[in-house]
């Protein structure tokens, strides 16, 4: 038998309406901070994501679903989504439209990672990038949205992470700081960590190896290298998550496994969901317009996983969704009225009104099931006595009235239907 690949998923119907509750719950989150929907393809050449997000990022060098096309091109399904919306920004010129482009967006993503509770190959994104402005107003922004939509879902157990990886001078200046101090322990670091002095040094700190971890305990910090520009841009970002009433913690040793954050960056965290706890990840990037081909435009953005934030819903009860319902099951009772109640079930759906009836020829007592199984608001019982007599009959499951009807008149029907 075929099985769905390691690390992917089937979302089946029993599901659906929590990912569609959560959908609706950005989309109209989204809406209200006026950010517009973005769709960009799945796939994209290589090179974006190997310059966009960086060549030595675990994504780019161990984790992305790259093959050469048959035209010899090399292609990539999306990692994350902060390098198609730029490179859709450029391509279309959006900034000669609008100064400030605030866009969002819930698409599949694809990484080969190790599969895991909350960590999987396919998985799905919400996100937000706001691009054309440097007001540190728009990185509270950007977090705000994020937290919301998480308190819209009911979850508690959160905390917002932030810290500034300032601009890359001063950053620079930084990371041969922190050489200098690990240079000293060397050769107690792990085989990776000594990999990752020499490609991504600042992503020792993200080890989860004990040894690496006791040794960067005392490690300088990169908050504390911060140029004077910086400090301001990230005391404004403090103060507006404050006047919003968004509890946060700096943790200056975040740093994010993406190369192209400047200043703010941030991750909320949940304490219910295991050891994939971030729901959520972002930051200010004002390099990476350029660094794609485009204008000096800076940009902020989040993207959050939604299986995780998902996960972390369940294990908090956070929600509960009414059961579903349909308006109006037809029990045919006389085989030779299939074709009447077919006419009407067609009629009463185009008219918004959501119907079943039986396809499988079953007893009156088996389509009465049925109509319960699906929780039918209403029973029309289409054939018998009344039939014969031009009349069909609605019952009203909730109180059990039963109405009789001319069965010409489906006007009435209809209105009743929509105002019950
Ligand atoms: P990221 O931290 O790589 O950032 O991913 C954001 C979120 O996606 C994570 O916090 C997590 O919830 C979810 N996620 C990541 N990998 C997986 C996986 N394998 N399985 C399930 N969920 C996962 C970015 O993607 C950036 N583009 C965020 C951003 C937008 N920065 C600025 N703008």
């Amino acid at each position: 038998m075929i099985k769905a690949i390691t690390g992917t998923k089937d979302i089946l119907p029993i599901d659906i309406p929590k990912w569609r509750y959560l959908e609706n719950t950005v989309i109209s989150t989204m809406t209200r901070f006026n950010y517009k929907e973005i769709r960009t393809p799945v796939f994209e050449e290589t090179s974006l994501f190997a310059r966009g997000i960086g060549e030595a990022t675990d994504i780019v060098s161990k984790e992305m679903y790259t093959f050469i096309d048959r035209s010899g091109t090399s292609v990539t399904l999306k990692p994350e989504m902060t390098a198609g919306v730029v490179r859709a920004f450029i391509e279309h010129s959006l900034d000669k439209k609008q100064s400030l482009n605030k866009l969002f967006y819930i698409s599949p993503m694809f990484r080969q990672e190790r599969p895991q509770a909350g960590r999987y190959r396919q998985f799905h994104q919400f996100g937000a990038e706001a691009l054309g402005s440097n007001d540190p107003i728009l990185d509270a922004e950007i977090i705000i949205i994020a937290y919301d939509i998480f308190k819209q879902l009911g979850l508690k157990n959160l905390s917002v992470k932030i810290n500034s990886l300032g601009v890359p001078e001063s950053r620079e200046k930084y990371k041969n700081i922190l050489r200098e101090y690990l240079d000293k322990y060397f050769n107690d670091l792990t085989a990776e960590s000594r990999k990752r002095f020499d490609t991504n040094i600042l992503r020792i700190f993200d080890s989860k190896e004990g040894q690496d971890q006791k040794i960067m305990e005392n490690a300088p910090l990169l908050i504390e290298h911060l140029d004077t520009e910086s400090l301001e841009h990230f005391e404004k970002v403090k103060q507006a998550l404050l006047s919003a009433h968004v509890p946060f913690e700096i943790d200056p040793k975040l740093v994010r496994g993406l190369d192209y954050y400047t200043h703010t960056t941030f991750e909320i965290v949940s304490g219910s969901v295991g050891s994939q706890s971030a729901l959520c990840g972002g930051g200010r990037y004002n390099l990476l317009v350029k660094e794609l081909g485009g204008g000096d435009v800076p940009g902020v953005g989040f993207a959050s996983g939604i299986e995780r934030v998902l996960l972390a819903c369940e294990n908090e009860k956070s929600f509960s969704l009414s059961e579903e319902k349909i308006d109006l099951y037809i029990v045919t009772l006389d085989k030779e009225l299939n074709g009447f109640s077919y006419t009407t079930a067609i009629e009463l759906r185009r008219h918004g009104i959501t119907v079943e009836l039986d396809y499988l020829s079953r007893s009156v007592k088996a389509q009465m099931r049925e109509a319960n199984k699906l929780n039918a608001r209403f029973v029309l019982m289409v054939g018998g006595e009344e039939f014969k007599q031009n009349q069909i009959l609605l019952k009203n499951m909730a109180n059990g009235e039963q109405i009789n009807f001319e069965k010409s008149d489906m006007n009435k029907i209809i209105s009743l239907l929509k105002e019950n």
